[in-house]
């Protein structure tokens, strides 16, 4: 399936943003170490969800999704590898370790998948579950993990890797005694998943600092969680709107907060948000500033919306340029935008991006999830019509972004 995308005058509606998808991957995760039936609410219908159902069902740990809410039953979970040829499909699968060490003492599992944007090693998870006393073994593509006593320890972080930090996490619930992460992430996300765990019973201090203590526990509750609005996603539609004429309502954002970052950025670009309770009303002539842009470890500005941005920029008053400071490899975006007529180029993490009058249509590719979103933005912003082919890689973690914008008046369709 491809997406097809004309330029676009003018979007007027309201967009209900969806649940978060990095915020509830790691939530199922921790499901594992549960011991009852748990809930899940304003879950994400995206594929990265339904591949994390895949992985609970080999440990034998029913799911049942509908209508955004998805019913986990731990109740029989027995220990089981994790085959590579599942574990590739996604980053997350990676998490499963931690919450199998807490619950079991042990995790075999191939290695985790995900959006090729540069190397993703896991050498931070690995080593701060050695110090807590887990053997762990390469074998090829295949990880085996094995722990006698998993114990609590004091580890500092190298750097604040979200996923170590999460994995970390996990596997501390099941340790004996206190550990203390130090150096850790601070996203959202860790936010939402410390509070998530503490309602399971587990003790948890300083959630949202850059230093965790963590309480292990022998029993452990079930508890429900409704997931938080996808930020993201709301940054995605937030930025389409500072280059395209608009006069729209992103609804369900629930913590303007977790979101600060981005609206810094685009009243910048020269984006107009008015805040109400849930919602963000976002009025726009379509004009963006030009500048220079950084990327950043929370709470700066996402990588994840780097190649949005950049697209953005394509219609900057000026000149501008955007470095990327997380990930080594983000930008598949400038290859695909050229295609488009775009004028940008890299110099070493930085993408300089000419203002451009005559972006035109073309065939294009989706190489990752968010390259995929940028596509669908410079889609909108150009003349004539654009492809957008391999939209999975947009599936993973957008659950409608064509019925969304197509909603609010975008030329977007599937063929
Ligand atoms: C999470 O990935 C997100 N994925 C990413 O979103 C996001 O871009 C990233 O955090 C940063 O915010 C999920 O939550 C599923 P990291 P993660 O570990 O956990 C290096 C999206 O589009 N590193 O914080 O994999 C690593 O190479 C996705 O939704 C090590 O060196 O990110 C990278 O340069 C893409 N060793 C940096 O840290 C390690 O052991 C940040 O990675 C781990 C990471």
């Amino acid at each position: 399936m491809a997406i097809s995308v004309s330029k676009t005058e003018y979007l007027k509606g309201t967009i209900k943003i969806q649940g978060s998808k990095n915020t509830v991957l790691p939530i199922i995760a921790a499901s594992i170490i549960t011991n009852g039936i748990s809930v899940i609410y304003n879950c994400p219908d995206i594929s990265d969800v339904h591949v994390m159902c895949e992985l609970l069902k080999i440990l034998n740990i029913k799911t049942c999704y509908e209508d955004h809410v998805l019913t986990i039953d731990t109740t029989k979970a027995c220990y089981a590898p994790l085959p590579y040829d599942m574990t590739c499909r996604l980053r997350s699968s990676v998490l499963m370790l931690g919450a199998m060490l807490a619950k079991w003492g042990r995790g075999e599992l191939g290695m985790p998948g995900g959006c090729t944007i540069g190397m993703r090693p896991i050498d931070i998870h690995l080593e701060g579950f050695c110090k807590m006393g887990v053997d762990v073994d390469v074998a090829g593509n295949m990880l085996c993990c094995k722990s006698f006593y998993l114990t609590g320890c004091d580890f500092r972080l190298r750097y604040p890797s979200v996923g170590a930090t999460e994995n970390l996490l996990l596997a501390a619930c099941g340790a004996k005694g206190r550990t203390i992460l130090r150096g850790v992430a601070k996203e959202p996300e860790i936010i939402e998943l410390c509070n998530y765990l503490q309602s399971l019973g587990i003790l948890i201090e300083g959630v949202g600092t850059d230093v965790l203590v963590i309480k292990g526990t022998g029993y452990l509750n079930c508890a429900d969680y409704v997931n938080v609005f996808d930020r993201i996603v709301a940054g995605t539609y937030l930025l389409i709107a500072c280059a395209i004429p608009s006069n729209i309502i992103l609804s369900g954002i629930d913590d303007i907060h977790y979101i600060k970052n981005i609206l810094q950025v685009c009243a910048k670009l020269g984006l107009n948000v008015i805040r109400s309770e849930h919602n963000l009303h976002i009025q726009s002539c379509g004009r963006v500033n030009a500048g220079a842009f950084a990327t950043g470890i929370y709470p700066k500005f996402p990588t994840d919306l780097l190649p949005v941005l950049i697209a953005v920029l394509l219609k900057g008053s000026g000149d501008s340029s955007v470095t990327e400071t997380v990930f080594e490899n983000r930008f598949s975006v400038v290859d695909e935008l050229k295609k488009l007529n775009g004028k940008l180029f890299v110099a070493g993490n930085t993408v300089y991006i000419e203002r451009t009058d005559n972006l035109t249509g073309n065939i294009v590719n989706a190489t990752d999830l968010r390259q995929g979103a940028a596509m669908v933005t410079a889609g909108l912003m150009s003349g004539g019509n654009t492809i957008i082919n391999d939209v999975s890689y947009i599936e993973r973690g957008y659950e409608n972004i064509v019925e969304d914008l197509r909603k609010v008046g975008a030329e977007i369709t599937y063929i």
